[in-house]
C-alpha cells in the first residue's frame, strides 16, 4: 500500500460515510458505535482499509466481480485514453471499443451474435423480459408473456428482477411485484425433494415441464436460470440437467435465457458457465466479471434469430426494440472489458482458474473430513460454496448467526469470505469463495486455513 505523507488520514472520510453514505446490504445502527470499513486499495489479491488493515480478499470485491484482481495499470490506462478521445454517445450510435468488444465477446460465443450493452446485471436481465415481452405481443398476441425462473435463483435488484428472484427473503417486504413470473423448483442434489435417486438431474428439469404444463406451454415465452446459482448458495446443477432442460425449452418453444452475472468471463474456468453443459441459450446476460469493476457495464446477448424478431416490419413504427440506456453509452465499460478479455487470454486466468479451482475443491473436501459443521462442498473453477449443518443426518442448516460467525472470524483475521445472507428463511447457511482468477496455491492456502480455525473456533 502506497501511504505518502498527507493521505495517510481518513478519518474525514470515515465521518462523512458514517454520516452520509448509505451502505448496501447494511443495518446501519452499528455504525454509531463503530466505524464503518472504508477500503482505500488493492493490490492483486489484497486490499487494505482506512486503519490500515491489511484483507486477502476470497469473494472479489465481496460480490465475486473482480476477476482479474486489483490495480490493474492497463485498465485504467485503456480507460484513460478512451476518456480522453471520447467518453460518451448514446449507443443509438456505435462507438470503437463497443464494437471491438462486441466482435470480440462474440467470438467466444458460438450461436450468439448480437450484444446490447447497459449497465448492471440487473438491468441485462430487465432488457432480456423487455425482449421476451415484446417477443410475446408482436409474435403471439400477448399470450406467450410468462418467465420462469428457479427457486433460490437471484436475478437482481429491481423491482422486476426481483419479480423473477427465488428469494424469499430478498423479496421480502418489497411487492407487490411484476405478475407473469412463475417459480420452478430448484435443483440442489444435496437437499433433493426427489428423494435418494439416480436420475435426480432428469428428475430436478422434469420439475419444471410440470410447471410449464399446468400454466399451458403457450403462455410461457422464456425461463431465466443461473448456470450454476450463485448468492442462493452455489449450487452446481446434477448430472443430466441441463441437456433434459434445453430439449424442454425446444420442445415447448421456450426461449432459454441465462444469466452469466456471476459465473461469465472467466469464473468458473470457462469464457461462460453454460459452456460446461453443452447447450445452446437463446439469450445470455453478464455484468459483474465483464470488466471486473473497473467500469460499470454489463450485456444482453442473444441469437441472431432473437434479434430478427425486432427487424422484420420496419413499416411497423412500434416494431423494434424501444429501449434505451443511457450509460449503455459509456466508451469506459467496453473499454475496460476488451483489456479485461485480453488479461485473461495473455495470463492464460482460464486455465489458471480451472487448476485453481481443483484445488481448491481437494482442499475443502479435505477440510469436510475435519469438521462435522460442514455438509456438503460444491463448485466449478474458482466458486466454491461450503454448506453448513447443525447436523449431518438430518442436514438440519446451521443458524445464520453461525455462518456470520465464520466470516466475522476469517475478517478478523486478515481473510473476506462471503456467505449466503438474508436470502432465505433457513438456508443463509452456505460460506461462499470467489477469489480472482489469478490466485495461487498459497493464496488459497491461506483461506482455507484461516475457514478451517474459524470452523474450530466457532464450533469449540
Ligand atoms: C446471478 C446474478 N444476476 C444478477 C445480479 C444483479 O446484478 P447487479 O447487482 O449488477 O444489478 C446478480 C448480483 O449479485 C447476480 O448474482
Amino acid at each position: 500500500m502506497n501511504l505518502t505523507p498527507g493521505n495517510n488520514d481518513f478519518s474525514e472520510a470515515i465521518e462523512n460515510d458514517r454520516t452520509h453514505v448509505w451502505h448496501h446490504l447494511s443495518q446501519h445502527k452499528r455504525y454509531e458505535t463503530s466505524d464503518p470499513m472504508v477500503v482505500i486499495e488493492g493490490k492483486g489479491m489484497r486490499v487494505w482499509d482506512a486503519r490500515g488493515r491489511e484483507f486477502l480478499d476470497a469473494v472479489s470485491g465481496g460480490v465475486w466481480t473482480v476477476n482479474v484482481g486489483y490495480g490493474r495499470e492497463t485498465i485504467a490506462d485503456a480507460v484513460r485514453e478512451q476518456l480522453v478521445r471520447l467518453n460518451y454517445f448514446a449507443n443509438t450510435a456505435g462507438n470503437v471499443p463497443g464494437a471491438q468488444f462486441a466482435g470480440k465477446l462474440i467470438g467466444k460465443m458460438p450461436g450468439l451474435s448480437r450484444v446490447y450493452l447497459s449497465n448492471s446485471g440487473s438491468e441485462a436481465n430487465e432488457k432480456a423480459y423487455k425482449i421476451v415481452r415484446q417477443i410475446a405481443h408482436n409474435k403471439y398476441g400477448g399470450k406467450k408473456h410468462k418467465i420462469l425462473y428457479r427457486e433460490r435463483d437471484y436475478h437482481g435488484t429491481t423491482i422486476t428482477a426481483l419479480s423473477s428472484t427465488g428469494q424469499i427473503q430478498r423479496k421480502g417486504q418489497y411487492g407487490p411485484f411484476t405478475p407473469g413470473f412463475v417459480e420452478v423448483p430448484h435443483c440442489l442434489e444435496y437437499r433433493s425433494q426427489y428423494g435418494d435417486c439416480a436420475d435426480y438431474g432428469e428428475k430436478a428439469a422434469r420439475a419444471i415441464e410440470d410447471v410449464i404444463l399446468r400454466e399451458g406451454p403457450d403462455t410461457v415465452g422464456a425461463i431465466v436460470l443461473e448456470p450454476i446459482t450463485a448468492g442462493g448458495g452455489v449450487i452446481t446443477p446434477p448430472e443430466g440437467y441441463w441437456p433434459t432442460v434445453q430439449e424442454i425449452c425446444r420442445k415447448y418453444d421456450i426461449l432459454l435465457h441465462i444469466d452469466e452475472v456471476v459465473c461469465g468471463v472467466g469464473r468458473t474456468g470457462k469464457w461462460f458457465g453454460y459452456q460446461h453443459y453443452d447447450i445452446q441459450p437463446d439469450i445470455v446476460t453478464m455484468a459483474k466479471g465483464v470488466a471486473s469493476g473497473y467500469a460499470a457495464i454489463s450485456c444482453t446477448v442473444t441469437t441472431e434469430d432473437v434479434f430478427n424478431e425486432f427487424k422484420s416490419d420496419p413499416a411497423d413504427p412500434m416494431s423494434y426494440f424501444r429501449d434505451i440506456s443511457t450509460f449503455g453509452g459509456c466508451a469506459a465499460g467496453p473499454a475496460a472489458a476488451l483489456e479485461n478479455m485480453r488479461i485473461i487470454e495473455d495470463e492464460n486466468l482460464l486455465e489458471n482458474t480451472t487448476a485453481m479451482g481443483g484445488y481448491l475443491l481437494d482442499r475443502l473436501h479435505m477440510l469436510k473430513e475435519r469438521h462435522e459443521l460442514i455438509g456438503d462442498v460444491r463448485g466449478k473453477g474458482l466458486f466454491c460454496g461450503v454448506e453448513l449443518v447443525k447436523d449431518r443426518a438430518s442436514k438440519e442448516p446451521v443458524d445464520e448467526s453461525t455462518a456470520q460467525a465464520i466470516v466475522a472470524d476469517c475478517m478478523s483475521n486478515g481473510v473476506i469470505i462471503g456467505a449466503t445472507n438474508r436470502s432465505f428463511d433457513v438456508y443463509n447457511n452456505t460460506l461462499c469463495l470467489s477469489p480472482a482468477l489469478i490466485c495461487t496455491k498459497d493464496d488459497l492456502d491461506a483461506i482455507v486455513d484461516a475457514i478451517d480455525n474459524a470452523l474450530a473456533r466457532v464450533s469449540a
